[in-house]
């Protein structure tokens, strides 16, 4: 398993949960700007996780990146916000796209990927001082043909 983040912070966090997982000799973790590198290699999974930035970065290309990464027979798994929780430092009110804008913007050709699951499910989410809110997810989830 590789895991990818631009935040040395996030990467440590990560290590450290794999570490208390017990899986740490199969993971490895790499500090990237995916916006300038992507790691070499076909993945059977590739999952973009909340994958959001404060600042200008071409996420559409990068996830596109991604796709191109996918071993034939694979899966790609994107999960984005949909909605914000109240306490949330984003902006209330926030209009989201819906997961269809993301499914157009990746560009995967018919013929060499199926969709497995498109929508915008919701989750309970708990949050500071006992709170829980009903949040939403984009979610896209894409085979990649093996022909
Ligand atoms: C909302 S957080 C999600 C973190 C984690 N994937 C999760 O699901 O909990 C967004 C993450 O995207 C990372 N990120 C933003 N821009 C990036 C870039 N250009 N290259 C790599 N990672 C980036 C941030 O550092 C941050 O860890």
């Amino acid at each position: 398993v590789t895991g990818v983040d631009i935040s040395a912070t996030a990467l440590e966090r990560a290590a450290g949960h794999a570490q208390d997982a017990g899986v740490s000799a199969r993971t490895q973790f790499e500090r990237r700007d995916l916006s300038e590198t992507f790691p070499a290699g076909q993945f059977d999974l590739i999952c973009a996780l909340y994958l959001h930035s404060p600042v200008a970065f071409p996420r559409d290309q990068v996830l596109r990146t991604a796709a191109a990464a996918v071993a034939p027979g694979g899966l790609l798994l994107v999960v984005e916000h949909a909605s914000v929780a109240p306490w949330s430092c984003a902006a209330q009110g926030t209009v989201f796209a819906p997961p269809e804008q993301l499914r157009d913007a990746l560009e995967l050709r018919a013929d060499q990927w199926q969709a497995v699951f498109v929508g915008a499910p919701e989750r309970q989410l708990a949050g500071p001082g006992s709170q829980v809110a009903t949040v939403k997810d984009n979610v896209l989830v894409f085979r990649r043909l093996t022909v």
